[in-house]
């Protein structure tokens, strides 16, 4: 088997240090073979005081104990062992009679439990799932302290060195006038980084405008932002002052830059140069003093080669170019932003410190977020309103990252932990959600697929804690 060959070879490098606390000689035997084999390195003993005494004479990366055991039985091993060692990984191994037991040895911080009769291939990939954890873990130790000694900006969390360049540039700028450039897909901070951009800056305490050049229809796009005089065109009853004007010695956004029209554009370039324009309809040069930053989704070279953006105005925007790259293209990013988020909406929620499963985790570190940070926030955001224990499961996690290499197991361990009513309303939430995502959160939708009415759809969100801001999500 292709899979077995591989598991092997990973357990050998990483040559775990494992100690077999087992009653039974022929099972402590035949484990010891099994788990030698594969590279291991192994300590047994018979009993649970015999078990403890060899523990606190060397340290093990794992334990596998039985729970019936003389001397000291398996849980109290176990709160030993937590005791002198939380990193060690503890495996417990029971009879089927004592799952109930099993669950409260993963309650006093066992990492899983295996059932006898059991395959050594079944302990095996327990084994190779907790290297995989502990190597999550301490990764995210050492990202922590990394990240003591890095700058961060205004929330803005990132270690890759794509957002350490992005950091320093934003501290570069931030106190000069110049005109900054901000290139990224949807979703990977453009406003956060236009925030950043304002509050550090000298006119911090002066107005912070923004506009999306894509929301605001052409016709009234020039006079939003340059103000029109009295009379100007049908309508105009009285003089306006447009956004350039009510930016005065602040600092001016415009997202989604590309979009915004020619005849615009040549307007835009005039005052950039001379920090001066006219009003619609008037020829009084007004005077402005204002700080501009974009955020474009789409490459402005390209937009300027094909004839929708002017050449001469990319040329005057393109002087400091921040660049925010794909979530993708920089995944050492991600178990921060995770435990950023998790901060957040613990606390917004009113929840005390949300963990995640180690199921969980793999799923959320190697998704490929499409929709980038935004994407994690939400799954996040949803995860920990929906959770209902003090872990986050891949039940919780929306579809696309929880089918995301589909490899359950562990979810059927805290679903045991549940008791049937429990069960029941995670089933319904999880249909909710289900049903919910398949309509891109439309509730009529949704309401109409689950037949229900969109009153008890809404009573039932609420019900679930879902977040105000889906509950009150209009059609
Ligand atoms: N590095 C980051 N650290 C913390 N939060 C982040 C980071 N990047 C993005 N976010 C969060 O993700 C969400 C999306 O970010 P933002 O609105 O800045 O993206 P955007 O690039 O402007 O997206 P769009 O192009 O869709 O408008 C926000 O809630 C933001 O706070
Ligand atoms: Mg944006």
């Amino acid at each position: 088997m292709m899979a077995q060959k591989l598991l092997n070879k990973k357990l050998k490098t990483m040559s775990m240090k494992i100690l077999i606390i087992e009653d039974d000689p022929g099972m402590k035997l035949g484990l010891s073979y099994t788990l030698e084999n594969r590279g291991c390195r192994i300590a047994a003993a018979e009993s649970g005081t015999d078990g403890i005494k060899l523990f606190e004479k060397e340290q093990f990366d794992i334990v596998i104990t039985d729970l019936r055991l003389p001397g000291a039985n398996g849980i109290e091993v176990l709160k030993h062992i937590k005791n002198l060692s939380p990193d060690t990984g503890v495996i417990i191994i029971t009879a089927f009679a004592d799952v109930k037991d099993a669950v409260l040895a993963m309650k006093e911080g066992a990492y899983d439990y295996i059932s006898k009769p059991f395959n050594p291939e079944e302990l095996l990939i327990v084994i190779e799932r907790f290297i995989k954890y502990r190597g999550i873990e301490l990764e995210n130790i050492r990202l922590k302290e990394e990240l003591k000694e890095k700058k961060q900006f205004q929330y803005i969390v990132g270690v890759s060195p794509a957002m350490q360049k992005v950091f320093e540039t934003i501290e570069a700028v931030a106190k000069t006038d110049s005109s900054v450039l901000i290139y990224g897909k949807s979703g990977t901070g453009k406003e956060l980084v236009a925030n950043a951009l304002h509050n550090l800056s000298l006119r911090k305490d002066k107005p912070f405008i923004k506009i999306n050049c894509a929301a605001i229809p052409e016709t009234l796009l020039e006079s939003e932002l340059f103000g029109h005089e009295k009379g100007a065109f049908t309508g105009a009853n009285q003089r306006k002052k447009g956004k350039f004007e009510a930016a005065d010695r602040g600092t001016i956004f415009f997202d989604e830059i590309s979009e915004m029209a020619l005849a615009i554009q040549a307007k835009m370039l005039r005052v950039i140069e001379y920090q001066s324009f006219e009003r619609v309809g008037g020829n009084e040069p007004v005077r402005v003093d204002v700080r501009t930053v974009y955020a474009t989704s789409k490459d402005l070279k390209e937009e300027a080669k094909a004839g929708r953006f002017r050449e001469d105005l990319y040329y005057r925007l393109n002087v400091l170019p921040i660049n925010l790259p794909v979530l993708m293209e920089r995944r050492e990013d991600i178990p921060l932003l995770i435990e950023h988020f998790l901060k957040v909406f613990s606390k917004k929620v009113g929840k005390a410190e949300i963990t995640i499963s180690p199921e969980a985790m793999e799923k959320l570190l190697t998704y490929d977020y499409p929709g980038n940070v935004r994407e994690l926030e939400h799954a996040i955001e949803m995860a920990v309103t929906l959770c209902s224990g003090r872990a986050i499961e891949p039940l919780c996690l929306p579809l696309e990252i929880r089918g995301n290499k589909a490899e359950q197991g562990a979810v059927t361990q805290a679903y045991d932990d549940l008791s049937f009513t429990e069960r029941i309303k995670l089933f319904e939430k999880e249909e909710l959600v289900r049903v919910l995502e398949s309509t891109g959160w439309k509730k009529k939708e949704a309401a109409k697929k689950l037949g229900m009415s969109r009153e008890t759809l809404w009573r039932k969100l609420k019900e679930h804690g879902f977040p105000t801001s889906l509950s009150d999500l209009e059609d």
